[in-house]
């Protein structure tokens, strides 16, 4: 598949037929994945490959907190989870949200569920002083989970990196039996797509690149764009 076609079209996959997914293919996209760049090619990638309902319904049950969170604070005009504007929405009105079923259910219906996790002893996390929530950390991992996804992609499976289980990470740890410096970046649920969405909505290169500082002119659109 062409680069840019994969690019362009690898879509978050929610809902998935039947198809059971071998550990051959797994192992194959997992193979072509770990070209990822990581700092200091550290590679601090680990991945739990999860079929068992048991273990899926207890990630689900912990997705579900999150999600009540998020499309409170969707419902509430907010940008969720974000770390700088604080929410207006109180507990009260997230205990009385329900959580979207798109957020929760995949991991139930995927043909298995990749637990992408990140050993944070290797991990150079070059923000940890700054007074804000961490973002580098991140780049050592998430470009190995996109690859995951390109090469599903390739292959015509496809998945979504989800984090909403992450705010109970305690409890995915002991779920999994990870060690307490291992951090789950993604739970990523995987098969073979019920349908695919080839047209993803995204926002014109103009509208986030300029020129030289803050607020400087746009850059040009590409041509043809
Ligand atoms: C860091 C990150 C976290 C995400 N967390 C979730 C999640 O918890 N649940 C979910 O359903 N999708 C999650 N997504 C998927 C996004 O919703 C998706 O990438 C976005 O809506 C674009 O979808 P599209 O590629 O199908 O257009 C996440 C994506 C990223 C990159």
């Amino acid at each position: 598949m062409e680069l840019y076609d994969a690019m362009r079209t690898t879509f978050s996959a929610r809902d998935f037929t039947p198809e059971p997914m071998p550990d051959v293919v797994i192992a194959r996209l997992l193979d072509h994945a770990r070209f990822a760049p990581s700092g200091g090619n550290r590679q601090g990638w680990k991945v739990v490959v999860v079929r068992e309902r048991a273990t899926r319904e207890a990630i689900a049950a912990l997705t579900a907190p999150a999600a009540k969170r998020y499309a409170a604070q969707v419902s509430a005009g907010e940008s969720p989870w974000n770390t700088i504007d604080p929410t207006a929405v109180d507990e009260a009105t997230i205990a009385a949200t329900p959580p979207p079923p798109r957020l929760v259910e995949p991991v139930l219906q995927a043909a298995v569920v990749l637990v992408v996790c990140v050993d944070l002893k290797v991990v150079a996390s070059t923000d940890q002083d700054l007074d804000r929530v961490g973002v580098i950390s991140g780049a050592s991992i998430y470009p190995f989970a996109w690859n995951v996804l390109l090469a599903a992609r390739a292959e015509g499976w496809g998945g979504t990196i989800t984090t909403l289980a992450v705010a109970q990470e305690p409890e995915l740890q002991a779920l999994l039996g990870l060690p307490p410096h291992v951090a789950v970046a993604a739970v990523m649920p995987l098969g073979r797509p019920a349908k695919r969405l080839t047209r993803l909505r995204r926002r014109p290169v103009a509208e986030f690149a300029m020129l030289e500082r803050w607020g400087g002119p746009p850059l040009a659109p590409p041509a043809g764009g």
